[in-house]
């Protein structure tokens, strides 16, 4: 008989739970949720990840093949065709009467996801079977759509989509936290007179490694194409064990021509209310969940940003106000040094309560390509902090002067042929333009409420960790 069920049209349980009116003849195929086995029927949740909800199998013992389905495991698969029927339990519409069933592949009795709460610890160390679960689940459901988002935002804009080198020469952020990429041999490197590695010698003829940012490239299409964004992998060989980092990141970089730092808030604002937005009119189900599971007043704090206008604060001002809140925090405040994570927070959650961006960084502690204001001392940049997350954007004004630029570059030692490509941008057709990045990690975390970036990302890479 189980040959039968080959060629029926599947239908998602998304779709089945979704249904106007009692229908016959209905396939699905999901993963066992739970088995239970009763004196007159067997129900098996069945969850084939189109939707949190499982839909229950109702099996009787008259059914072909019922032993066999019966003694089916937690995680087994089946595909199963019946008569979808209104449900008598509570908490279901319908439920599916079935009338042929196969099952595919067993599930041996220590399948790890049983029935009951694990660890987020846990779960990690099980990322091959974790999108099973129901938290998980929600999580890359969300990712998608939201990905799917990010698209429309830009394309609904007139924005050109461009696909930045994953491979590079030029480490953007100057921070040297890139990957090597190399085929030189790691034991005996060809090395050059002066006894360092000979990076000529190696498979591009300089020295490469994995991105950190698009930007620099997203810069030269801006100036060919007005607006452009990227999405795409990035990595960053930082030794930060947090919370908050990732070693491999998705990152969203909009770059528009003709515009300075308050036209780029504004975009900033607009995608972030965007995206929030999306999420509330086409992730209900899954945010109803993160609401009730993981942050409790999650939906009300999403409402509210899609209400709310977004605070601006001078990284001047930030420092004052952090100097006489009274508190003693882990890490000084002083003008010059960085904001940490526990400042960005502060000013986010208790001082402003919402979104902040802060502007005007001291251009000692930003990226080299941030433009210089009037005084000398300060980078036309901008960071959006947001609660619970801290920094969610970065971005800036770029250095457009050629001089400027080149004087910069020189401080901070890049060498200007280095990045000859860059610079001839601001000798033919130079104009003011201006970006940011959006961890798209740290957006997932800001909008489910996870509070791990491991746990929104589908296979985590973090120092020591590159399993699945
Ligand atoms: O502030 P960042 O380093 O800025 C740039 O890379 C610029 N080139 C962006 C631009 O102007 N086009 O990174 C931007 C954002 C951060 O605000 C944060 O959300 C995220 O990328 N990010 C990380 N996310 C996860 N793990 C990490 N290690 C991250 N580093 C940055
Ligand atoms: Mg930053």
């Amino acid at each position: 008989m189980s040959q039968e069920l080959q060629g029926r049209p599947r239908t998602t349980i998304r779709q089945t739970l979704a249904s106007a009116h009692p229908q016959g003849e209905i396939t699905v195929g999901g993963w066992a949720r739970s088995v239970r086995r009763g004196k007159e029927v067997t129900f098996i949740a069945l969850n084939d990840g189109s939707c949190l909800a499982n839909l229950q199998l109702v099996l009787e013992p008259a059914l072909p093949d019922y032993e066999v389905l019966a003694k089916a495991g937690t995680g087994a698969c089946l595909i199963a065709t019946g008569d979808l029927v209104p449900s008598p339990a509570s908490g279901q519409p319908w439920e599916l009467v079935v009338r042929q069933a196969r099952l595919l592949g067993d599930a041996d009795a220590d399948y790890p996801l049983q029935k009951k709460r694990h660890s987020y610890e846990y779960l990690r160390s099980i990322a091959h079977l974790r999108p099973r679960s129901n938290t998980f689940g929600a999580v890359f459901r969300m990712r998608s759509t939201l990905a799917f988002a990010v698209h429309r935002f830009f394309q609904e804009r007139g924005f050109l989509y461009v696909q930045t080198p994953i491979i590079t020469a030029s480490d953007c952020e100057g921070a040297g936290e890139m990957f090597r990429v190399t085929t030189l041999p790691a034991d005996r490197p060809p090395l050059s007179e002066g006894g360092e590695v000979d990076w000529r010698e190696d498979f591009f003829g300089e020295r490469t490694g994995l991105t950190v940012s698009g930007q620099l490239e997203g810069e030269l299409f801006a100036t060919a194409f007005g607006d452009i964004y990227t999405f795409g992998p990035t990595f960053r060989a930082e030794n930060s064990n947090t919370s908050r980092h990732a070693s491999e990141f998705w990152m969203i970089e909009p770059e528009i021509a003709f515009a300075g730092l308050a036209d780029d808030c504004r975009l900033a604002e607009e995608f972030l209310r965007y995206l929030v937005n999306y999420a509330l009119q086409h992730c209900g189900d899954d945010l109803a969940f993160f609401n009730e599971r993981i942050e409790p007043g999650l939906i009300a704090r999403l409402e509210q940003l899609a209400a709310s206008q977004f605070q601006t604060m001078t990284y001047t001002e930030a420092v004052q106000r952090l100097q006489n809140s009274g508190r003693s925090f882990t890490f000084p405040v002083a003008w010059g040094s960085d904001l940490q994570s526990e400042h960005e927070r502060y000013l986010t959650e208790e001082v402003v309560g919402g979104p902040l961006f802060v502007t005007d960084y001291p251009a000692q502690i930003k990226a080299f390509y941030m433009r210089l204001n009037e005084d000398g001392k300060t980078v036309a940049a901008m960071d959006l902090l947001v609660p619970r997350v801290g920094e969610i954007i970065g971005g800036s004004q770029r250095e457009e002067r050629h001089d400027v630029l080149t004087e910069k570059m020189r401080q901070v030692g890049i060498p200007p042929e280095a990045l000859g490509w860059y610079l001839d941008i601001r000798r033919w057709g130079s104009c003011p333009h201006a970006g940011f990045g959006l961890g798209f990690e740290r957006f997932l975390m800001y909008v489910t409420g996870m509070e791990n970036i491991r746990d929104v990302i589908p296979f985590p890479r973090t120092p020591g960790n590159a399993k699945f």
